[in-house]
């Protein structure tokens, strides 16, 4: 399988009254496409802020980050975006969709930004993505209308919508109940084994133990896992 992500010695700090708090300190790895990798850690110890950095929300303070052998020092702005929008596809604890939007508006919402699709395959692209969760019967349900696993599956969607190679998920089952949370790795991993590579946090061992590779950070600093 070929290299996605490769990591050289990132560190990251943030900066408060001068003083330097360092966060992650010299992780190197890498992830191959369609791997499922999880990462632990206690709370605090930078597993969302490696997250923000492999998805190009945020910029490391040092290192090397290589997203399919390109250094991303060597992008500019709107490259990370047009990245951010067309190969990267984020799910968050709380789900994040917008309560007055339909599952098909936040669906389709990503596509507004991909000039790879024309406006005129918004409904149907949106719609494929939902059907492909099992929401065929919820497109026009608002997320107040929809259960919290259910909710899920219309972020997992709006992840998927633009076609990603990478999907960052943080946290993903956090909200939900066992079975729930369950039937949501499921979904992750059926897209990896399709192709798509998948990184998740997770404080859930029993989910980690479920993804091919898991990597345990303490204090900033990788440790093989528990
Ligand atoms: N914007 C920020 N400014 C200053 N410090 C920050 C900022 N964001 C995070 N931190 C600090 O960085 C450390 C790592 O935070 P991070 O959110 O990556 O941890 P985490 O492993 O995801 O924790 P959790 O399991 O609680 O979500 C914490 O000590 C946090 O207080
Ligand atoms: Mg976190």
């Amino acid at each position: 399988m070929a290299e996605l992500i490769r990591l050289e010695q990132l560190s990251h700090s943030f900066w408060q009254a001068k003083q330097e708090h360092p966060i992650l300190k010299g992780i190197s790895m890498s992830i191959n496409d369609g791997e499922t990798v999880a990462i632990t850690g206690p709370s605090g110890s930078g597993k969302s802020t490696l997250l923000s950095i492999l998805g190009l929300l945020d910029t490391a303070s040092s290192g090397q980050y290589y997203l399919r052998q390109q250094s991303v020092n060597t992008l500019n702005r709107q490259q990370k975006a047009q990245i951010r929008n067309q190969h990267l596809g984020w799910i968050f604890q709380n789900f994040s969709l917008i309560g007055d939007m339909t599952a098909l508006e936040n669906v389709a919402l990503p596509l507004r930004f991909n000039t790879t699709v024309p406006s005129s395959h918004y409904r149907a692209t949106a719609e494929a993505a939902l059907i492909k969760v099992g929401l065929a019967d919820k497109l026009n349900a608002l997320p107040a209308e929809l259960s919290g696993g259910q909710q899920q599956r219309v972020a997992i969607a709006r992840a998927l919508v633009s076609q990603p190679s990478l999907i960052l998920a943080d946290e993903p089952t956090g909200n939900l109940d066992t079975t729930t949370g369950q039937s949501i790795v499921n979904l992750l991993l059926q897209l990896a084994a399709e192709g798509t590579t998948v990184v998740l946090v997770t404080h859930d061992l029993a989910i980690a133990k479920q993804c091919q590779r898991a990597i345990h950070l303490v204090d900033g600093c990788l440790t093989d896992a528990q």
